[in-house]
């Protein structure tokens, strides 16, 4: 019997999504026998799948279902069969909707060098390997949000408007989020803005530096935008903590991805207000590439991104820090041993497919030291 039950919305989703999630449970279920504790979960519809049995990419009540488990699991939405750009109900707005719902507003990526894949980097293997650092990219606010936004005119006086709006409160809670991120790890901060050029930029700047002086033993140092998007291919072991806001979060986020080699190999978290317990913060856990439609259905999805999704989950949601590093240490091993799936470049003949790597990482999973002695 567990000691600990852990109550885990799961949210499939569409095309590799449902794959990848049965994968990273069935590695849930694996280490939670292990490290005394047992996850009671319940499934919802969201994306596609929700569209075509509810006719709404986020049917009533998914929400609310989701803000009373202590954690979120997500698949992916969307793909071609929704992909109609004048559908008036499309798949990414059950994620958007979800993201909103929950107040999540801070969006976490780990990027880590794994020594073993470090030729598959478009980079060079001397730049790259030990590369290790978290992009936090502030989620609701800025370009993505601020209004007045649209377009008016005719040609040839057609003309649009975008406005980046973001509050001294908005700055200030993901600052404070990714100074905590960074005292748990290198106790290095690098915020990044366009202050030369933008007033929301200035403001962030100014807030990230107030907070930097409750966190005292974190250094700060700060980039403009495009010196960062240089930096972080120069030499992107420089980085521990990387803070932006959502427009730069995003295109850098994306950008850092590549530095590891696959999609699917990238887990996410997305955060928002701690509750009473500060072990145990409510989140939203994905990884971060899509719904992969290419290969969905096919068995050759590598589950890497969303079971690190899991890690990531157990570490900061669940308060299961030793079961998170033995998932983690698990891939790791995995790795080194040679486990490729196709997208890792292995040939066909050698490639495990997504029950093969999720067997080999069920297999190396280590017992807790106590068990172990
Ligand atoms: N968070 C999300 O749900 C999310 C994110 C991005 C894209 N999407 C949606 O997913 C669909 C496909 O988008 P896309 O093709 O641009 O991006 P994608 O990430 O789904 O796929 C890009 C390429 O990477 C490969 N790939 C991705 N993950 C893989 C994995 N785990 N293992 C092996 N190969 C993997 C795919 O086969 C494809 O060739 C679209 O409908 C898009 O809107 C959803």
């Amino acid at each position: 019997m567990a000691d600990r039950v852990h109550r885990l919305a799961v949210l499939p989703g569409d095309g590799v999504g449902p794959e990848v999630v049965a994968a990273a449970l069935q590695v849930l279920d694996e280490v939670g026998a292990r490290y005394g504790f047992s996850i009671s979960r319940a499934e919802y519809p969201i994306g596609g799948a929700a569209i075509d049995a509810h006719g709404s990419a986020l049917p009533a009540g998914v929400v609310e279902a989701c803000r009373e488990a202590d954690a979120v699991l997500l698949g992916a939405v969307g793909g071609p069969k929704w992909d109609d750009p004048r559908a008036a109900v499309r798949p990414e707005q059950g994620l958007l909707g979800l993201r909103k719902g929950l107040g999540v507003y801070a969006n976490l990526r780990p990027v880590r060098v794994i020594d073993a894949l470090a030729q598959f980097s478009t980079l060079r293997e001397e730049v790259i390997v030990g590369t290790d650092f978290v992009v936090v990219r502030e989620l609701t606010g800025g370009i993505y949000f601020g209004q007045p936004q649209g377009r008016s005119g005719e040609p040839p006086q057609r003309s649009a408007v975008d406005t980046s709006t973001y509050s001294e409160a908005e700055v200030e809670r993901v600052a404070r989020l990714a100074f905590e991120l960074a005292r748990g790890r290198e106790r290095r901060l690098c915020s990044v803005d366009k202050q030369n050029v933008l007033a929301t930029s200035r403001l962030w700047r100014e807030v990230v530096s107030e907070v930097a002086a409750d966190f005292p033993e974190v250094r700060l140092t700060h980039l403009l935008v495009d010196s960062a998007a240089m930096e972080l291919l120069r030499d992107p072991r420089q980085f521990d903590v990387i803070l932006t806001e959502n427009l730069f979060g995003d295109i850098l986020s994306d950008e850092a991805a590549m530095i590891a080699g696959s999609m699917g190999m990238l887990p996410s978290a997305s955060l928002g207000e701690p509750g009473d317990d500060p072990l145990r913060r409510p989140g939203l856990y994905e990884p971060v590439h899509g719904s992969a439609p290419d290969i969905a259905g096919t068995g050759v999805v590598n589950p890497i991104a969303a079971i690190l999704s899991v890690a990531l989950c157990l570490r900061i949601s669940l308060g299961e820090p030793e079961a998170a590093a033995a998932i983690e240490a698990a891939v790791d091993q995995a790795l080194e041993l040679g486990a490729r799936t196709r997208d890792l470049g292995a040939d066909d003949d050698r490639a495990l497919g997504t029950a093969a790597m999720t067997e080999r990482l069920v297999e190396l999973l280590p017992y807790p030291a106590r068990v172990r002695a």
